[in-house]
């Protein structure tokens, strides 16, 4: 099979970095919402990697739930039009939402997600994000929690997909340009 790494550039964020902010993510997140009934919320696909790490490093139970929505497709660009491929099982009144993402890039895909949940009565929601790149963002998202900020490059791994590929890569690294021109 092809070897992954021939396509990357450069290693932006190890495995390691990753799991070291996570639980440090993990800790202010506890003590936020201590004696308040939590309801993570992963966005699929690309959440699934931060919610599976950082929801362990909870010292009580956070429930899941999950919305796909896709705005990229096979594109390296947001398309800034987004899909629903899987609505939430949950009600989300009266709960304590807090939205996993993996990547804040433009913002369209959580600006849109943010007002859509604010239509569902919920007591709160914020929003966790492993990745940001503040140069990219063509609407500005209140971002409680954020891992990394970063530049504005085309990134995959730990989750991130181009075109399907790479998500199962443990780093977060910049794909190489002859991959996708
Ligand atoms: C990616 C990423 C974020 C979103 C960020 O999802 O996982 O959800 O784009 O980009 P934005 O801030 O410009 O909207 P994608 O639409 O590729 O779907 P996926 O998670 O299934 O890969
Ligand atoms: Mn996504
Ligand atoms: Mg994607």
């Amino acid at each position: 099979a092809a070897e992954i790494q021939d396509d990357l550039s450069d290693i932006l964020v190890t495995e390691e970095e990753i799991k070291a902010k996570l639980a440090e993510l993990a800790t202010q997140v506890a003590k936020d919402y201590e004696g308040k009934d939590l309801l993570l919320v992963g966005v699929l696909k690309g959440a699934i990697m931060v919610m599976a790490d950082f929801a362990r490093e909870l010292p009580f139970h956070a429930p899941m739930d999950w919305m796909a929505v896709s705005s990229y497709g096979s594109s390296t660009k947001s398309s800034g039009v987004v899909q629903i491929r899987k609505d939430l099982d949950t009600d989300l009144h009266g709960k304590h939402v807090l939205i996993v993402e993996d990547i804040i890039d433009s913002g369209l895909t959580l600006s849109w997600l943010l007002e859509n949940f604010e239509s569902r009565g919920p007591e709160s929601i914020e929003v966790l994000a492993l990745l940001r790149k503040p140069d990219a963002a063509k609407v500005e998202i209140d971002c409680k929690y954020v891992g990394f900020d970063i530049p504005t490059e085309f990134v995959v791994g730990y989750g991130l997909d181009f075109d399907e590929r790479y998500r199962n890569l443990r780093d977060v690294a910049v794909l190489a340009p002859h991959v996708y021109s």
